[in-house]
């Protein structure tokens, strides 16, 4: 099976994500500098984002977490070139994201939308091999070939290859958009409240996959979750969208206790608490500080 990169293994302790270790100075893979996204015009214009900076290393799995209508599903469409930010760069492997095009950005950064979004007229395996089909560089058999290797990568058999998706449970749904996702070897790969509508078990199953996944094939990860179980099983980094940009990077735990409305609403609720209880004293996690972001917090 191909893999992404050939780089130093990374290890899951426990069922918690490591990020990857690399190398002093090696460049980020997401770089995004004084973004400002600005929707509307004239008086009716309203920033979304206003001079928002962070970065992802490689091998690392980072949870943006913030209210809804903060902007966190544009910055993943801009990651992916889909938006344009109105000032600001958004760099991914060292390129302006929207250059990518997109053959481009298939085989860079792979996206698993927040509402799943297959093809509803296409059977599993026409949907994981869509943009390999599209590139039109290999022969039939081959790009078969290929969508089949990544959907027993998701743990789906051949059999389910001609399933439609209304015939699909909602794991299923979500490992076949997993498979499209990762079709074309993407280093990075971008999700989109991964686990929502999963009942807990399957939401458990998919984080362990997704965990797998990270690990196997050295993948950096970025990801909008709203759901603490799953913010804590995938993150080894947290970064905070509040007063429209991020205001605080992090290890998960550390992120928890840093002083701030939207944090303390959305870490020490009865639902954080839960949440947290498992991890204190764990391993795993490494004993950085968060890093106050916001030039002006
Ligand atoms: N194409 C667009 N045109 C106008 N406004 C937009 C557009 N895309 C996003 N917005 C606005 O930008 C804001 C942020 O939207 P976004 O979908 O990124 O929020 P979100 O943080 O992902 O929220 P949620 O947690 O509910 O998914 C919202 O006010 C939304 O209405
Ligand atoms: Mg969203």
């Amino acid at each position: 099976m191909a893999t992404t990169t050939d780089t130093a293994p990374i290890a899951a302790i426990g069922n918690r994500p490591q990020a990857l270790d690399v190398p002093p100075g090696t460049p980020p893979v997401v770089e995004v500098k004084g973004l400002w996204s600005v929707f509307g015009k004239g008086s009716e214009a309203f920033a979304v984002h206003q001079d928002l900076e962070f970065t992802v290393q490689r091998g690392e799995m980072l949870s943006l977490v913030g209210g809804s209508g903060t902007g966190k599903t544009v910055l993943l469409r801009q990651i992916l070139g889909l938006a344009r930010p109105a000032r600001g760069t958004v760099t991914v492997l060292g390129r302006p994201a929207s250059e990518m095009g997109r053959a481009g950005a298939a085989s860079r950064v792979g996206m698993l939308f927040q509402h799943g979004a297959l093809f509803s007229a296409f059977n599993v395996l026409d949907n994981v091999a869509f943009a390999l089909r599209e590139q039109g560089t290999l022969p039939d058999d081959l790009v078969r070939d290929a969508a089949l290797v990544k959907l027993q990568m998701v743990g789906l058999k051949p059999e389910h290859a001609s399933r439609m998706p209304a015939d699909l449970s909602g794991g299923m749904v979500k490992r076949v958009a997993l498979a499209r996702a990762l079709v074309m070897d993407p280093p990075l790969l971008l999700l989109d409240e991964p686990t929502a509508g999963l009942d807990p078990n399957s939401a458990d199953e998919f984080c362990a996959l997704l965990r797998e996944l990270h690990a196997a094939l050295g993948l950096t990860v970025v990801m909008v979750t709203h759901d603490l179980d799953t913010l804590f099983a995938l993150s080894t980094r947290v970064a905070v969208l509040a007063d429209k940009k991020v205001i605080v990077t992090g290890p998960p735990t550390e992120v928890a206790r840093f002083k701030h409305p939207f944090i303390e609403h959305f870490f020490m609720g009865e639902r954080g608490q839960r949440a947290m209880a498992p991890l204190a004293g764990s391993p795993g996690q490494p004993a950085a500080a968060p890093t106050q972001t916001s030039k002006d917090a």
